[in-house]
């Protein structure tokens, strides 16, 4: 529930420090690529912002993302989303249960109203009347719509509520939707998918949301640019081996015991948006492929279908053009490292062309 207290002296009164205060305020401006005086601004806006009113709703989805919220421990970080956020509602995480839960639910929606922010995971199953889920005595739908109607932003987290993810992958036997697709043109919308979720990108889409009153800057599938502006492949630690052509052929062999390109056992990073080579997972120790295994492309809608088989490379992105990049790199090796730099760029240029494209169609 919502206190009198700024979000900063409720976390002095958990006992963390101005210094830890500061380095939780340092990394999120680095996580938001903001420029570096806007740590004082940020800052400044904890300092005297009330706790943020929340409800967490759960639908369709394996409960990775409420996982990973709970497993967040960047500087302090899950005490801090303690105390930046009042989740008042949590199928997952209350105690209250039955009529007491649904009270405090609709609670909040009433008199939060315009206030409160909802934070949807997991997708929305509609065949068969909705049967599939159902809280409360009303289906997933008719609650989605209900508390998404006056929320002052709705945050989709992880890939079921913002593209559908494995439910809605065929044969879809549920009737699963996005949210988007069932509670369409709502104003205020943010899509943070993976699978699951990075709690980082949640603290600080809503650290924005405090600081500048705004949510972040997205693209056209409403994911936040700071998160998602830029391609797996562009910041990954193995794209030297990459251009010098230098893959893993095989689990375990000489390559992947030296760190070389995973393109070839299946990594989807050239087609994947998401920034986990820079937030990395488990409080920034490591990130899929920085642990030897490609990257899948979790976040990208259809992943399960468009993504799949998860050790072949792109087998369904149409016009790609990868593969017939690095099949020429080995003869650009013999050929001279300038032709080959001409091609790998060409090829780099028209595969995010057809990227941007695709995104644009969906
Ligand atoms: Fe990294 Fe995968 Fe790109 Fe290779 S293909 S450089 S492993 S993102
Ligand atoms: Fe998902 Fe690829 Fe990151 S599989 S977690 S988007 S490295």
């Amino acid at each position: 529930m919502t206190t009198d207290k700024s979000i900063y002296e409720e976390f002095l009164d958990r006992g963390l420090t101005r210094r830890d205060f500061l380095k939780f305020c340092t990394f999120m401006v680095g996580t938001l690529a903001l420029p570096w005086d806007a740590v004082a601004k940020v800052e400044e806006a904890l300092r005297s912002s009330k706790r943020l009113p929340l409800v967490w709703l759960e639908f369709q989805s394996c409960t990775a993302d409420t996982e990973s919220f709970l497993r967040a421990s960047n500087p302090s970080a899950s005490q801090l989303i303690l105390d930046v956020l009042a989740i008042n509602y949590s199928e997952t995480l209350m105690t209250a249960a039955g009529h007491q839960a649904e009270e405090v639910l609709w609670k909040t929606v009433e008199e939060e109203k315009g206030r409160y922010v909802a934070i949807i995971e997991g997708s929305i199953p509609t065949g068969d009347g909705g049967v599939y889920c159902t809280i409360g005595g009303e289906t997933a739908e008719e609650r989605a719509k209900r508390v998404c109607k006056d929320a002052s932003i709705v945050i989709n987290v992880g890939t079921c509520a913002c593209f559908g993810g494995l439910p809605m992958a065929s044969p879809n036997p549920t009737g699963a939707k996005s949210v988007e697709q069932v509670v369409p043109n709502l104003k205020n919308i943010i899509n943070l998918p993976a699978c699951p979720v990075n709690v980082v990108n949640v603290s600080a889409t809503l650290v924005h949301l405090l600081t500048f009153g705004s949510a972040p800057s997205t693209d056209r599938l409403h994911r936040p640019l700071f998160a998602y502006g830029r391609r797996i492949h562009d910041a990954c630690e193995r794209r030297g081996s990459y251009d010098s052509g230098k893959f893993v052929e095989r689990w375990g062999d000489e390559g992947h015991r030296n760190g070389w390109c995973l393109y070839k056992m299946g990594c989807k990073g050239p087609a994947t948006f998401h920034n986990c080579p820079k937030v990395r997972w488990n409080n920034g120790t490591s990130w899929p492929v920085g642990s030897g295994h490609p990257c899948i492309g979790c976040a990208e809608p259809n992943f399960w279908d468009s993504m799949s088989p998860f050790y072949k490379h792109l087998p369904k992105v149409p016009g790609f053009g990868v593969e017939t990049t690095v099949d020429k790199i080995g003869i650009g090796l013999v050929a001279g490292t300038a032709a080959l730099f001409l091609l790998h760029g060409a090829g780099s240029w028209v595969r995010d062309q057809i990227i941007r494209k695709r995104d644009d169609k969906l």
